[in-house]
């Protein structure tokens, strides 16, 4: 059985869908801070927290788990910089909490939910595993840490991990069955549908003096379900090996690409209007997924800016 800590949030459920229909049985862990109970609709669900010790024992001692998955996190960059100690309790404590409890139960395998944060203002782009780590924020900071952890763990017990490095999550279940639930996050494309969907006034492009050719941000927009299957692809690699693997589309979009193919796809030309820039945006950050494809035999399938965009739509509408 495979734990899915956080699997009731955005992208654990995706993974819980995909562990179902290859008939893997799991077990979600999740305190339903942010995520929700509607999201966890495969396996098992377990309400607890990883801050508690005993919470996380538990479930360990009433489920044969043999891995784990680990999303249970917070991940508002800018709350990160306001609230630093919320992040270091969530996301290092709590994933040391764990892994003290995997070793006490000889639980050996994890897949790690990691970020592109952990790689800081890029010095050359597409970003390959070689690229150096220097968060400039204390989400990064805590991912980064994490990651330091599990290799560590590697080093000095009998354990294996993967880090998966994600760029910029996005898009919906194809089915429609599960989805970011709306109104939890400060990201653009959930923002960008708020939009259409009329339940915020204006979208406001962060910035138009950048060195990109519209002089918007540019990002590499990966879809939640190929997310999910590089989950599935590190569970077998682990059998043999541990490693760090960035995923993301290896193409970028600018703002201003995502927010024309929204009207596009939507059919709602919602208002835009351009303001300063966001303080800590990197111009570019686009991902080199070649170790990926090349190792775990990954490649993504959903990799239109308009795929992402209409499943991701077609979920929100559902929601509404
Ligand atoms: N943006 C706007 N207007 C908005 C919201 C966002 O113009 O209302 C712009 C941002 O300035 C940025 C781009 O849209 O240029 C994407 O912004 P997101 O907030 O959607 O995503 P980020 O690239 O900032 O953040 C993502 C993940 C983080 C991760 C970070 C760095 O959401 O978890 O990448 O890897 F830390």
């Amino acid at each position: 059985m495979i734990l899915i800590t956080g699997g009731a949030g955005y992208i654990g459920s995706h993974i819980n869908k995909l562990l179902f229909k290859k008939e893997r049985e799991t077990v979600v862990f999740d305190n339903l801070s942010t995520g929700h109970r509607e999201l966890a609709k495969w396996g098992h669900l377990e309400v607890g927290d990883l801050g508690k010790v005993t919470e996380i024992e538990n479930v360990f001692k009433k489920y044969p788990i043999e891995s784990v998955i680990h999303f249970a996190a917070s991940k508002a960059v800018g709350e990160s910089v306001e609230n630093p100690e919320k992040y270091y309790y969530n996301n290092v404590v709590n994933t040391l909490n764990l892994l003290a409890v995997m070793k006490k139960q000889g639980v050996k395998k994890i897949v790690f939910s990691s970020s592109a944060a952990t790689f800081g203002d890029p010095q050359y782009n597409p970003i390959d595993e070689k690229h150096p780590q220097n968060p400039i924020n204390p989400y990064g900071y805590t991912k980064l840490v994490m990651e330091k952890m599990l290799e560590d763990y590697v080093k000095a017990y009998d354990f294996r991990y993967a880090a998966l490095r994600y760029f910029n999550a996005a898009g919906a279940d194809p089915d429609g069955e599960v989805g970011e639930w709306p109104g939890s996050g400060q990201n653009l494309i959930p923002l960008v549908l708020d939009a259409a969907i009329g339940v915020r006034e204006e979208i406001k492009i962060f910035g138009t003096d950048y060195p990109t050719a519209d002089g918007t941000c540019v990002r590499d927009y990966i879809h939640v379900s190929d997310l999910a299957t590089a989950h599935v692809l590190a569970l077998d690699y682990l059998d043999k090996e541990s490693g760090c693997f960035n995923l993301g589309n290896g193409q970028g979009s600018s703002v201003k690409e995502v927010v024309a193919m929204a009207k596009r796809v939507t059919g709602v030309d919602f208002k835009v209007t351009e303001s300063a820039r966001r303080p800590g945006d990197p111009a570019i950050l686009i991902a080199d997924s070649s170790k990926a494809e090349k190792v775990l035999g990954w490649k993504p399938k959903y990799n239109e800016l308009a795929t992402i965009i209409k499943t991701a739509w077609d979920w929100r509408k559902k929601l509404a």
